[in-house]
């Protein structure tokens, strides 16, 4: 049975590490949204490694990586990333109709997070809004079109006028064009068809689907404007009939970047979940807001994202130093029956908190979150190591 792997908060819930321990159960590991915006986190002996773009397969000898056509591809980053993990065309596979993210989108990104009134969205700037905008726009150029030498010529011809007025409209300069040729060349024989190295994947095992960000960051079920450009649900077209959908939380919730928080913690309180949780952006560096367990935002979620099943990372050591686990039970006033509160609504809710006391067990706690939630629960993970994990269920 396939599986995909989905963020239920706002992002950094652990789908790395999740993915890590079950990529060997899999023929392939497949990245179907996003782009270099994503640090999934992976520790091996010791050592974090955080890949970008990179499917979490790769650190797994055998396991085929393929990154499909909902993705937003910036071949210098992936290139270095494939040199550096030493992934060849063997183990890694692009889909020719993935969107190319070239450099100056990155400029792009940042100027228009400068411009944006109602508050800075904090991307990752890594240029992931302007490639989704451009491929709407009918914009953009495809991983197929770059790798095609004679394609290549044509298309950049058709968009680049409009790539430098846009650019123009920002005020930004010209940009000193890469060598597109250079990048295109050497990302050509990672090209393939998606849905048929999905298809030749899943003739030799199941196919993982590894998600990035969190539900609440999705551009029509999260809280925009401060959504990425990239739709994280799953990709129902890509897996086999009936996929386990496991939806991935912590036992408190963090958030990179602008929009509104129902449970943010203050100053102190935030400041223990941080250091003892090391909640520090996995890209960019940034240090993490940090909060309280959200189960009316978690509920939702999990129905936006048709979880089947709840996969809860149980990072302790901050609520086990303050030894006590404030919960969001509900929103004041507001009836879940009626749906999630509205983006534009979401800032005046008044959570309504009860102390869960000092964590103890961790494997009985993801379970009273799972009943909350009214899910299975499939995995509890109980340290950042691989293998420190219970699977209630069964690994598959
Ligand atoms: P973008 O995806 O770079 O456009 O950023 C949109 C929003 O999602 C920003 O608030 C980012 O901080 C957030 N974001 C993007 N990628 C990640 C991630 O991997 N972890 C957590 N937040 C992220």
């Amino acid at each position: 049975m396939d599986t995909v792997v989905l963020g239920l908060q706002w992002g950094d819930e652990g789908k790395g590490k999740l993915c890590d321990e079950m990529a060997p159960g899999h023929a392939a590991v497949v990245r179907f949204q996003g782009g270099a915006n994503a640090g999934h986190t992976v520790v091996r002996s010791g050592v974090k490694i955080a890949l970008h773009q990179m499917p979490c397969g790769a650190l797994h000898a055998g396991v085929r990586c393929v990154i499909a056509a909902g993705c937003v591809v910036d071949p210098v980053a992936l290139r270095a990333e494939a040199e550096g993990l030493g992934l060849g065309p063997d183990r890694l596979a692009v889909s020719a109709r993935a969107q190319v993210v070239p450099p100056w989108y990155g400029a792009i990104d940042a100027a228009e997070e400068r411009l944006r009134e109602h508050g800075a969205v904090g991307t990752t700037g890594r240029g992931i809004g302007p490639a989704y905008a451009a491929k709407a726009g009918r914009w953009g150029i495809t991983v197929g079109e770059l790798s095609d030498p004679g394609a290549r010529a044509a298309r950049l011809a058709a968009v680049l006028p409009w790539h430098h007025r846009w650019l123009g409209a920002l005020g930004l300069p010209a940009p000193a064009w890469p060598d597109l040729d250079g990048l295109g060349d050497w990302l050509r024989p990672y090209v393939v068809d998606d849905l048929a190295a999905i298809a030749a994947g899943r003739a030799a095992g199941p196919v993982l689907f590894e998600g990035q960000l969190g539900i609440m960051r999705d551009p029509d079920r999260g809280l925009q404007p401060a959504a990425t450009g990239a739709s994280l649900l799953p990709p129902a077209a890509l897996t086999g009939p009936a996929p386990r959908v496991l939806g991935v939380a912590k036992p408190y919730v963090t958030m990179v970047g602008g929009g509104d928080f129902p449970t943010e913690a203050g100053g102190p309180d935030a400041d223990v979940l941080r250091e003892l949780g090391e909640e520090y952006g996995a890209t960019t560096g940034r240090p993490r807001r940090c909060g309280w367990l959200d189960l009316p935002a978690l509920r939702y979620a999990a129905r936006a994202a048709g979880a089947t099943h709840l996969a809860m990372q149980m990072k302790l050591d901050g609520l086990a130093a303050l030894g006590r686990m404030p919960v969001c039970v509900a929103y004041s006033g507001w009836d879940e029956a009626r749906g999630y509160p509205l983006p534009h609504e979401v800032g005046r809710v008044e959570p309504v908190y009860e102390d869960w006391g000092p964590p103890a067990d961790p494997v009985a706690l993801a379970r009273r979150i799972a009943d909350a939630v009214g899910l299975p629960l499939a995995y509890a993970g109980t340290g950042a190591a691989r293998g420190e994990a219970v699977w209630p269920q069964g690994r598959q």
